[in-house]
């Protein structure tokens, strides 16, 4: 049998994360330029039923038994093993690989988690649908996350713009003109899921101080996904400079964070913010064009970014 491959996205969230843990609207686009692959090829002359993981970019190799049995990839192969009534997995060799930095609100952990979702499923003979995939992605961002709001997964399985409320139906998003955006890696690694755990417990003491504070947050990001559609680039520069206010009321931003923020609205961004989990990871900025985008990556990296990355998300007209 040739090896079966498969790759999935990274993302970014453009609106409303944090929030969107607490059933608010948020936004989230793909990020193609950096990608997770997963390539699966039978070995049949392993001893039976052994499966060898590689994955360089987080320095594994490990015969699947060997994980520990809440590993994410090993809970992936019990979960995709468990919808196709499957017991034991033919011997084959896996390889992860990836091109989305880690722990840096750039989607790597989802994306890993779909594109091994999709190689596992087709190997046994039954690929997945993306919404059996995305299933198996966000079980698996609980193990990453503790408590995922599903929006992660969702963009990176189905790659496309998305407007996302937790347990609704998923809407795509209109986009009315490109959006050029330059993601700003702050260098500072930051674990989402102790933030986002962080917040619950503040919240958690006095919700009342944090309920009104998730509603604006969830009325930025309505009024963004009106603006993306009708292509005013102005109005969601300018709202996404109020979700990182927010974000900052919220306190999960971080100094490296602002100050890349600052120094991008410096350099002519239509508006920035930090993007993600927080307290590190990305911001991101909207520039005017590519060649203001060029500019203001320029900037990013003399005030301190590790890497500046720009993307472009193209116009659309597909409702789902
Ligand atoms: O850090 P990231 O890019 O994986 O984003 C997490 C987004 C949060 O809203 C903070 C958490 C979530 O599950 O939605």
């Amino acid at each position: 049998m040739p090896a079966i491959s498969a790759s999935a996205p990274g993302k970014i969230i453009l609106f409303g994360e944090h929030a969107v843990v607490y059933n608010r609207p948020a936004i989230a686009v793909p990020v193609l330029q950096v990608s997770a692959h997963a390539t699966i090829v039978a070995d049949p002359l392993a001893p039976p039923h052994t499966v060898w993981i590689e994955a360089p970019m987080i320095g594994l190799t490990s015969r699947l038994e060997d994980l520990d049995p809440e590993h994410p990839i090993r809970v992936i192969f019990r979960l995709v093993m468990e919808k196709l009534n499957i017991s034991h997995f033919p011997s084959a060799k896996v390889k992860l690989t990836s091109t989305i930095p880690i722990a840096s609100g750039l989607g790597s952990s989802s994306a890993t988690s779909v594109a091994l979702t999709r190689v596992i499923s087709t190997f046994l003979g039954r690929p997945f649908p993306d919404e059996a995939v995305n299933q198996v992605a966000f079980e698996t961002e609980k193990i990453h996350h503790g408590h995922p709001s599903g929006i992660d997964n969702t963009v990176t399985t189905f790659a496309r713009p998305i407007y996302y409320v937790k347990d609704q139906p998923m809407r795509w998003l209109t986009v009315g003109e490109p959006l050029v955006l330059v993601i700003g890696d702050s260098g500072e690694a930051s674990s989402t899921a102790a933030v986002v755990s962080d917040l619950r417990q503040r919240w958690s003491q006095a919700p009342e101080a944090y309920e009104p504070l998730f509603d604006r947050v969830g009325e930025v990001a309505v009024r963004a996904r009106e603006a993306i559609d009708h292509g005013d680039l102005a109005e969601t520069g300018r709202l996404m400079s109020q979700n990182h206010a927010l974000l900052q009321e919220l306190d999960v931003s971080s100094n490296k964070l602002d100050q890349l923020v600052l120094a991008a609205m410096k350099a002519g961004a239509l508006g920035a913010k930090m993007s993600g989990g927080g307290r590190g990871g990305n911001m991101i900025a909207l520039a005017q064009n590519e060649n203001e985008a060029v500019e203001i990556a320029g900037t990013l990296e003399a005030a301190g970014a590790v890497h500046a990355l720009v993307t472009t998300v193209p116009t659309s007209g597909g409702k789902p």
